[in-house]
């Protein structure tokens, strides 16, 4: 184990801190980019829509770590982040090498539930809140479910790793602007006319379009687990800075989520 690598034990999973080395960088645009990560420290736990917290390299001005959903696990246990550059901490990481160590805490939080599935699935990503939905689609399709993929973006130009997710799934497209599949919103989409036909939903994107993936799935009585991306500190229940208003009081999204069932939020 190396100096910086050590379990923490929160409840009832433990927790890995572990220097993690950067072996492979992919430019996807000038916002996305994808890190594919190989820890010290291996697990074999990683649930779909889990996260970890990353150190920030290349700056003094980046105190706290930055969550990230864990985008995929590769066979020999690579992790991959899909990230986009937003702020200091994101243009930060836009300058990491392949080579580089980084530190890790993982991982965090509930993942998406899905061992109950039995038909049809659909997986609603808005913008990057794609990354999650990797290695859920990837999880649900070795038990031999195809899921359906609805991807909304603003433009042609935000649409990544298509091709991948088609790998896994039916993929479905919208663009704000029309550039792309069908225009408007996610919700604009055909297969929203139709959700009766499916078993469960699983989204994650931007608050405003979960929120109306939840209403429609609400009103055809069909199951939405959504993922939340509440802005974090510690990650790990310490600080309370991410927490949620629930049917349950106020929930500490990094711990009790990022994942929720939709019906347990108080929209
Ligand atoms: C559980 C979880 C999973 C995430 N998964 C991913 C992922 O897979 N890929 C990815 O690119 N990003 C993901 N994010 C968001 C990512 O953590 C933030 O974009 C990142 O922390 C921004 O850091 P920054 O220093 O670049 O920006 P900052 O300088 O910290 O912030 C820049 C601006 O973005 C806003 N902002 C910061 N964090 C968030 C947030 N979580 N939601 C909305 N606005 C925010 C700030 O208020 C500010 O206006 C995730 C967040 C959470 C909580
Ligand atoms: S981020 Fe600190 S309690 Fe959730």
């Amino acid at each position: 184990m190396s100096d910086k690598s050590l379990f923490l034990q929160q409840k009832s999973m433990p927790k890995i801190i572990s220097d993690s080395i950067v072996v492979k960088k992919q430019i996807l645009n000038d916002k996305y980019f994808i890190l594919e990560l190989k820890p010290f420290i291996v697990t074999d736990s990683i649930e779909a829509g889990q996260f970890l917290q990353l150190q920030i390299p290349h700056t003094n001005d980046v105190f706290l770590r930055r969550p990230f959903s864990i985008h995929d696990v590769t066979e020999n246990h690579h992790i991959r982040l899909l990230v986009q550059v937003i702020g200091k901490g994101t243009q930060a990481l836009q300058q990491v090498n392949e080579g580089e160590v980084l530190n890790i805490i993982y991982p965090l939080g509930k993942g998406f539930s899905f061992s109950h599935l039995q038909n049809k699935v659909l997986l609603v990503g808005g913008g990057c809140g794609v990354a999650p939905l990797m290695l859920l689609a990837r999880k649900i399709n070795k038990m031999g479910i195809l899921p359906d993929i609805i991807i909304g973006t603003k433009n042609k130009a935000d649409l990544i790793e298509i091709q991948e997710y088609q790998k896994l799934g039916n993929v479905f497209i919208t663009t704000e602007d029309g550039s792309e599949g069908t225009k408007g919103y996610v919700t604009h989409h055909a297969i929203f006319e139709h959700l009766e036909a499916y078993e469960q939903i699983y989204t994650c994107g931007p608050e405003v379009m979960m929120k109306a993936v939840a209403k429609r799935a609400k009103e055809k009585s069909v199951p939405c687990q959504v993922s939340l991306e509440n802005t974090m500190a510690c990650g790990i229940g310490a600080c309370l800075c991410c927490v949620t208003p629930s049917i349950n009081g106020n929930v500490c999204v990094c711990t009790e989520g990022p994942v929720f069932d939709s019906t347990e939020l108080l929209w």
